[in-house]
């Protein structure tokens, strides 16, 4: 059978097909006769034969492709030098890598023992798939950075010993099932920035010794159920930014060593309660970027090697009370930019080791007495760009070792007298971008950041360091009344802020209702 004859069939074939389906589409009226879910089917039809044919145009390239010279002879390596790629006999290893080559170069010759085999970024768009037939005792194969469609078959067969294989950046749709049927050794597996939609469910069956597994970047819509059972020695599974909107129940079932597992940048709205079930392991889970609108009590009870959490940029609008129990050992968790309104007291109470929670551009308002209950190793609490207005006196109470807060960018006019008391560690505090209001309710923030700012103890960092803006006097910048709009609240003295107060009394300059210093919550604030 001549190959050509029958690639270059397939060509015109499909050139011919393409356009039939064009003109249906274009004149559907014409086109018949025919009804249209007809002229529909047609073109569906048309698709699929399409695809078919360009699978099997494919296939023809791969067979069409030369083949370079595997070898067992003693003065092989010395042969191996002479051709394109480099040749390093002490490590036995061939590199190729970045020579812009379209196919496998034939005059290679390739000794049978080699190690190491780098192709990568070259321009291959086809392998024969006698490509790596012998090498029996290679380890590293990298074929990343190409532009493979596919992969015969057999082409790993002979591949017993190979623990690394990278197909990263290469423009695979699909794998069959058994392509990696004798690589019983497999390590890391990098199949990112592909064009993959879905996998086998048997793909991985026979590669239980799977440590690393990226899969992130390609099309991936949804995995079959049970494609990951027997990877039991699986640290690290990368599905990063794919097109994933659920996954069964069972997908990790397995995986008991899972370490750390990227789910970022997909469309996940939900989890089974399930889902991590198995994970005792699992210290880094990543959710970032997904459509999740609620947090389920009970989805990570069994998380309890988790370090950090990583919720954000989700729609994210209500979490339910007990979802944080069972991670004893969280460290960090972050729920920016998601929609929380309210965060409920004592939320935060099974996550008592938390070092850093990351709370910014949400739509918080108030933030009530035992927000915060339970954190009292907290060091970092970013609470910026979002709408809060009336913090209660004591919520910084509860978190005692607290070295940074973020509090810019929210509509905060004043901070309730005992406020920062319950932080004396702190060492970076940010409150520029609020309408601080300079009257005598502002007379408590002022004398904490004149105490802190001009005149702090020796050692003090936060003491007379002017050299950034923000952090003299935390940025905070009155927004009034009257002649005190745009001063620094740091450097006003307490008369100056209670005689604006008297001013203002007296009708001569607009502001806001006064309020006692003693209130703990005002209600005329509220709103
Ligand atoms: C807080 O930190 C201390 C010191 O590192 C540690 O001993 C303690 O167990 C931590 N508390 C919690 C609730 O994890
Ligand atoms: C002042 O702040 C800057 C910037 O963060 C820092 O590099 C510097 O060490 C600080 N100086 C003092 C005296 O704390």
């Amino acid at each position: 059978m001549d190959l050509k004859f029958l690639l270059l069939l397939a060509i015109a074939l499909r050139t011919a097909l393409t356009s039939v389906g064009k003109v249906c589409m274009e004149t559907a009226t014409e086109c018949a006769e025919v009804s249209v879910e007809e002229v529909a089917t047609t073109v569906i039809n048309l698709e699929e034969l399409e695809s078919k044919i360009s699978r099997l145009e494919r296939r023809l390239r791969a067979v069409e492709q030369p083949v370079w010279q595997i070898s067992g002879r003693p003065d092989d390596w010395e042969v191996c030098a002479e051709g394109p790629c480099r040749c390093r006999p002490e490590t036995r290893s061939i590199s190729c890598w970045g020579r812009n080559f379209l196919d496998v170069p034939p005059t290679q010759l390739v000794p049978n023992d080699l190690l190491k085999l780098d192709l990568g970024s070259n321009q291959l768009t086809a392998l024969h798939r006698d490509t790596f037939l012998d090498l029996r005792q290679l380890v590293h194969l990298d074929l990343s950075d190409n532009q493979i469609e596919h992969l015969p078959l057999n082409l790993f067969f002979s591949l017993h010993a190979v623990t690394h294989l990278r197909l990263s950046n290469n423009m695979l749709r699909e794998l069959h099932r058994n392509q990696l049927l004798r690589m019983r050794r497999l390590h890391i597996l990098d199949f990112s920035a592909n064009k993959l939609s879905t996998l086998p469910a048997t793909l991985f069956l026979t590669t239980s010794t799977l440590a690393i597994l990226d899969l992130s970047s390609n099309r991936i819509v949804a995995l079959p159920s049970g494609v990951f059972n027997g990877l039991r020695d699986l640290e690290e599974l990368l599905l990063t930014n794919n097109l994933l909107t659920t996954l069964p129940g069972t997908t990790l079932q397995d995986l008991s060593n899972l370490v750390s597992l990227r789910l970022e940048e997909n469309r996940l709205e939900h989890l089974p309660v399930e889902f991590f079930e198995a994970q005792i392991h699992l210290r880094e889970l990543n959710l970032r970027g997904n459509q999740f609108t609620r947090i389920r009590d009970g989805l990570f009870k069994q998380l309890s090697s988790l370090v950090v959490l990583e919720l954000s940029t989700n729609r994210i609008s209500r979490i339910d009370l007990k979802a944080f129990e069972g991670l004893t050992s969280l460290k960090e968790l972050q729920l920016g930019h998601n929609l929380l309104r309210t965060v409920s007291p004592g939320l935060f109470m099974p996550v008592g080791s938390l070092d850093r929670l990351v709370l910014y551009a949400n739509g918080l308002a108030v933030l009530e007495a035992g927000t915060f209950k339970g954190l009292t190793n907290l060091t970092i609490l970013l609470l910026h760009a979002n709408h809060l207005r009336v913090v209660h006196p004591d919520l910084l109470q509860d978190t005692p070792n607290l070295r940074k807060l973020q509090l810019e960018a929210n509509y905060l006019s004043y901070l309730p007298p005992r406020f920062l008391d319950g932080i004396p560690s702190i060492r970076q505090l940010r409150l520029e971008r609020n309408p601080w209001h300079c009257d005598c309710s502002a007379a408590y923030l002022s004398t904490w950041l004149r105490k802190r700012y001009l005149a702090g103890p020796r050692g003090n960092h936060l003491a007379s360091n002017k050299s950034s803006f923000w952090e003299y006097g935390a940025g905070a910048v009155c927004r009034g009344p009257g002649a005190l709009g745009g001063r620094l609240v740091v450097e006003l003295s307490f008369h100056e802020l209670c005689e604006g107060q008297w001013a203002s009394m007296r009708g001569l300059v607009p502001r806001l209702p006064v309020e006692s210093p003693t209130t703990t919550l005002p209600s005329t604030v509220l709103h």
